[in-house]
């Protein structure tokens, strides 16, 4: 970056002095790099559309747009921030014309629509790399649909299920995470710019134009709430946030069965000890888990900057963006991570079969085998709670408590069946349930809910390109 001891926005009585790098967002705005050259070149374009600035102008300042941009943001000057950054060296590039680019606008709903813009970008990414863990967690479903595992409640052995099963657990909330996100994306995707500092502007602009120039599906009226609103970034935020504790979830589970050997972590997920040479430890799932910390900050430091400010731009919302950055950044990195991780991780089913039924986890079935065959639930609950794990027991404790042999209202072989874990799951067919037979029908259910939510992302993600197509070509028509 250049150094000059001023742009051309505070020239040298608001040089920023020794507060300089303070005052500065520079070490951020390399975030909205792109997006405020094409805001830029949407709102030059309207200008020159609507005679608020000559064509001739218009043609040096797109010009002067195009070669900043192909420069690259490292070449830019040192500024206050990535707006005045642009426009000093457009100046500095075309001379006086570019003095015209600020016309009827300014730097707070510049900024805003620049926010907005990459984090319409950002959140599409997101979205992209969660749905393709939902595709491997689908995949990993199918292999694994007569996989039994022990599943637990309070972290202690509880009932048998399917690997399928718990997967598709995780694949149902990641499912609401994305609606959240597709929610949100809705109420970014507006336009702030023409607000200009909050206002309104004198000059005859055309905000549609903006809007439609830079794919936005609309724009936010009210010129003072466009400015000072950053309400979208903090439901961003508690999007992230719910997304972050699926992920935590997911770790925690992946790292407590990796300690009971039921799954093997690919190497290239797992780290070591400087010291224990016996040791492969799940440090990067621990780093996924620990993601959540980063976007309650997020959420916490957004929500804490706006509370409390008055109306409209204050130089505080310069503070709330970068904590969107950083959440952004580090969900969409884990969300790669964890599809490879789930991806290459080995499950060890002889093991997982033969912990399913520990701890007597098959005991709900049997009560509820009772339960079939006529005893109250109540009744067949405190018969199984006296009891070990196997027919005898039972039936001695049938017996003390009913008055009655058991055999008379249930065969050795229902209850057989019922303490076998593999007949426990194939039970439990109901709705939603674990028996493979219920999985399958899951898989499907969900692989119909996936396509349609890859089929949107593409549909939003062809609208941002092609009206970044539209503004290219309609920006380009000044240069000829
Ligand atoms: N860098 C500023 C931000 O991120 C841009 C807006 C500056 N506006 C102002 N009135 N000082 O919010």
């Amino acid at each position: 970056m250049t150094n000059n001891s001023h742009d051309i926005i505070g020239g040298t009585r608001f040089s920023g002095g020794s507060a300089r790098s303070f005052l500065s967002s520079m070490d951020v705005d390399h975030h909205i790099f792109e997006a405020d050259i094409l805001v830029d070149l949407a709102h030059v374009t309207m200008l020159a559309e609507e005679d608020i600035i000559s064509k001739t102008d218009a043609k040096a300042i797109i010009d002067g747009l195009f070669s900043i941009y192909e420069a690259g943001f490292e070449h830019l000057p040192s500024a206050e921030d990535i707006h005045a950054a642009i426009e000093t060296e457009l100046v500095n590039k075309i001379g006086e014309a570019g003095g015209r680019m600020h016309t009827a606008r300014s730097r707070n709903d510049e900024v805003s629509t620049c926010i907005r813009y990459q984090l319409r970008n950002d959140i599409l990414s997101l979205i992209n790399s969660v749905l393709s863990l939902q595709e491997v967690i689908l995949s990993t479903a199918k292999n694994h649909t007569t996989t039994i595992i022990p599943g637990f409640t309070h972290l202690q052995n509880a009932q048998p299920t399917t690997l399928s099963h718990w997967l598709l657990s995780y694949y149902s909330s990641l499912e609401r995470d994305i609606q959240r996100f597709f929610d949100v994306y809705n109420r970014i995707n507006l336009s702030p710019l023409g607000s200009a500092a909050f206002a309104g502007t004198p000059f005859p602009i055309n905000r549609e134009k903006t809007a439609t120039l830079l794919g936005f599906s609309g724009i936010i009226e009210n010129t003072m709430d466009a400015v000072s609103s950053r309400d979208f970034l903090l439901e961003s935020a508690a999007s992230l946030c719910s997304l972050s504790i699926t992920f935590s979830n997911i770790s925690n589970d992946l790292i407590f069965y990796s300690n009971k050997n039921y799954v093997d972590i690919d190497d290239d997920y797992a780290s070591t000890s400087s010291i224990m040479p016996q040791k492969k430890n799940p440090d990067t799932l621990e780093l996924i888990r620990a993601a959540s910390a980063t976007t309650l900050a997020t959420f916490s430091g957004t929500f804490a900057t706006l509370k409390g400010l008055p109306r409209a731009y204050n130089r505080d919302l310069q503070s709330a963006t970068p904590y969107i950055w950083n959440s952004t950044e580090k969900m969409l990195e884990s969300a790669n991570i964890l599809s490879k991780i789930i991806e290459t991780s080995i499950w060890n089913a002889e093991l997982l079969l033969s912990s399913a039924g520990d701890g007597f986890s098959t005991a709900t079935g049997v009560a509820d085998t009772l339960t079939m065959a006529g005893i109250p639930f109540r009744k067949a609950h405190q018969i199984v709670a006296k009891s070990e794990s196997n027919y005898e027991d039972i039936a001695s404790n049938f017996n003390t408590i009913m008055g009655s042999p058991m055999d008379e209202f249930c065969t050795q072989d229902l209850i057989e069946s019922a303490l076998d874990p593999i007949k426990n799951v194939n039970m439990r067919d109901s709705l939603g349930g674990p028996s493979p037979r219920i999985v399958l029908d899951s898989i499907s259910n969900a692989k119909i809910g996936l396509d349609s939510n890859f089929k949107l992302h593409t549909t939003y993600k062809n609208q941002i390109e092609q009206s970044k197509e539209e503004l290219i070509r309609e920006a380009r028509a000044y240069l000829k």
